[in-house]
């Protein structure tokens, strides 16, 4: 079959073929040999067909069928047929029909594999990485990149049905500083000077606009060395957009726009316009989080008021210090007393010192510290929760605000899991606009940009203390994670200024560092604003995949090291001359 032609897909025999000779190729899946016959199934992108060998097609090609493994590689010529009734498999798309094989050429043979592909589930993930590409030939990751092809052709059409330009910018480039450390790359030619890797194209997008660019787009690949995480990876791909001449409201419709064309084209699911909008404020002191889960309600009620003239000491001390104490409500289940203890150990997991939790029965409560409460501190609650009812549980935590809500909104996650409250199938996104402009960076002692630190600040900010001033930033969140944020940019170099002055830098770093941004903002720079959206999240949450590892081709290990093609390396002394560079001996944990 040298030179064969395929002429179809696996999984793309039908009706239509019936009576016809046809060629496919792909890997063998499973071999079964019925002595007079063979069966094979055979794999390919499209799907699986059942091919037979039979000593009456063809002598040669069952006598080579003895050889076939799982795995190999074949192509075959064959006559598609109808199976017999009770052979139909009503699971497979080709389920009605099979191949009777007359000709069969082996084009690779496959050794023992390092795991069986229908196991890949169960097998340690660094193994999986390190054979990526059989990890990859399965079907489930077949139908992720399906997807992930899908929605990037549906993002580049519905942009350029809204007029944006996609253009490329620059890998090799000077860092931005959006809040994560930068990878490094030494210059040869420069020795002692390094380039950095983009965390974000947030600099260039801009300057686009001060090229009268207008609207911009870029799937753009952005590299942050930080901590990793299951929605997090050191290199990632953004949606990157930005605008010239508008507002917050104009990039808000055009990305729910986007979004809904995206999941209408590649997932077929209406998504419903406009999404909710909910300010920074009103979303942590609900729900404890800058990015709510709003499938399922579960709020968080401040009660400090009920503790007014405690007696308990640890909440006096809380309260002295200017703290507060938030609670859940639960009203639909009896928990058990260990798994009551079980949630004041994920609470400590969680950072918490302690969580209280409290009960209602026969109008009274029950609690580690009942004795401790005023007679009627069951009506109490009764008055700040109108539907609390016998048998509803409280869970409280007492802290700073911040820490306190923070905790309180990771419990309100563990609670939606074990409560089995959360809608796996819905997709519920949201707008969380006002975010404040800084944040107190307590380990530094000094305000960090709560976004990036060209954002520009909302208006009277000049009249407020930093620790008041909002931001026109907003982020988009679905179910619960932040699928991308963006913001209105400064485009004032005064403006701009003054917030780098407010971060603490100098007047010499700020020219070193952003001298040419500066420049920019007195050269013509018109008004804009844009976002980013997190790709690889957004598509692990339309495949319902557990870790944005799943849909991406290669990516790293939880550890940053990607174990086929073993990188990071060390690298040679004459390489790192021609760099200019010399090793530190290796720090010993
Ligand atoms: P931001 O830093 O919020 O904004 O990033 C935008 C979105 O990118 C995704 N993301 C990540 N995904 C995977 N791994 C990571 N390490 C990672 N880090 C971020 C998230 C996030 O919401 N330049 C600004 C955007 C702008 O202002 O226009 C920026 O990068 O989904």
């Amino acid at each position: 079959m040298q030179g064969f032609k395929r002429t179809t897909g696996c999984g793309q025999v039908s009706e239509l073929l019936l009576g016809q000779k046809i060629t496919l190729a792909g890997w063998v899946q499973r071999r079964r040999d019925h002595g007079g016959l063979i069966f094979i199934d055979l794999r390919d992108r499209t799907g699986l067909m059942q091919l037979v060998f039979n000593p009456d097609f063809s002598k040669q090609a069952h006598a080579d069928a003895h050889s076939l493994r799982s795995e190999y590689v074949i192509a075959i010529e064959g006559l598609v047929v109808e199976r017999s009734g009770a052979t139909i498999n009503k699971d497979l798309a080709t389920g009605r029909w099979e191949l009777q094989v007359h000709d069969l050429s082996i084009l690779n043979k496959a050794k023992g594999l390092p795991f069986m592909l229908e196991e890949a589930d169960n097998v340690e993930e660094e193994l999986r990485l390190k054979y990526r590409y059989l990890d990859l030939r399965r079907p489930v990751m077949h139908k992720n990149f399906a997807l992930r092809h899908k929605v990037t052709f549906a993002i580049r059409e519905v942009l350029n049905s809204e007029e944006f330009y996609e253009i490329e910018t620059p890998i090799l480039t000077k860092n931005t500083p959006e809040g994560s450390r930068e990878f490094l790359v030494p210059s040869r030619i420069h020795n002692g000077n390094f380039y950095a890797l983009p965390q974000s194209p947030q600099l260039y997008k801009q300057l686009l606009m001060a090229s009268g660019m207008d609207k911009y787009f870029q799937i753009a690949r952005c590299f942050r060395d930080e901590d990793l995480r299951a929605d997090r990876q050191p290199e990632f791909t953004q949606l990157d957009m930005e605008m010239s001449f508008i507002q917050e409201q104009d990039i808000q419709g055009v990305i729910e726009r986007l979004l809904a064309g995206i999941w209408k084209k590649a997932l077929n699911v209406d998504i419903s316009l406009p999404f909710k909008r909910i300010t920074y404020d009103v979303a942590f002191s609900n729900y404890g989080s800058d990015k709510p889960d709003f499938r399922f309600g579960l709020p968080i009620t401040d009660i400090t008021s009920l503790f007014k003239n405690t007696e308990l000491k640890f909440l006096k001390a809380v309260l002295d210090k200017n703290g507060k104490i938030g609670a859940l409500h639960v009203n639909n289940k009896e928990f058990t007393r260990s798994e009551l203890d079980g949630l004041v150990n994920r609470a400590q997991q969680l950072g918490a010192k302690g969580l209280l939790w409290m009960r209602i029965k026969d109008n009274t409560v029950e609690s580690p510290v009942a004795n401790f409460l005023p007679a009627d501190f069951a009506q109490q609650l009764q008055a700040q929760f109108p539907d609390a009812k016998n048998g509803s549980t409280f869970f409280l935590i007492a802290g700073s605000y911040k820490e306190a809500w923070t905790l309180l909104g990771r419990l309100r996650l563990e609670l939606a899991n074990l409560l089995n409250i959360i809608p796996h199938n819905e997709f519920n996104f949201s707008w969380i606009t006002d975010f404040p402009l800084f944040e107190y960076d307590e380990e530094k002692k000094r305000w960090e940009a709560a976004h990036h630190p060209f954002t520009s600040p909302q208006s009277g900010w000049e009249q407020l203390e930093p620790a008041q001033m909002k931001a026109r930033a907003y982020d988009v969140v679905l179910n619960g994670v932040e699928l991308g944020g963006g913001s209105i940019r400064i485009h004032d170099a005064a403006v701009q200024d003054k917030v780098f002055e407010l971060l603490g830098l100098t007047k010499e770093q700020v020219q070193v560092k952003f001298g040419f941004l500066l420049e920019a903002q007195e050269l013509g720079f018109p008004p804009h604003g844009g976002i980013a959206l997190g790709i690889d999240r957004m598509i692990m949450l339309m495949c319902g995949a557990a870790s944005i590892r799943e849909v991406i081709a290669f990516p790293k290990t939880a550890r940053g090291i990607d174990p086929m093609m073993e990188a990071p390396t060390p690298v040679d002394v004459e390489q790192l001359k021609e760099y200019g560079l010399r090793l530190a001996p290796v720090k010993k944990d």
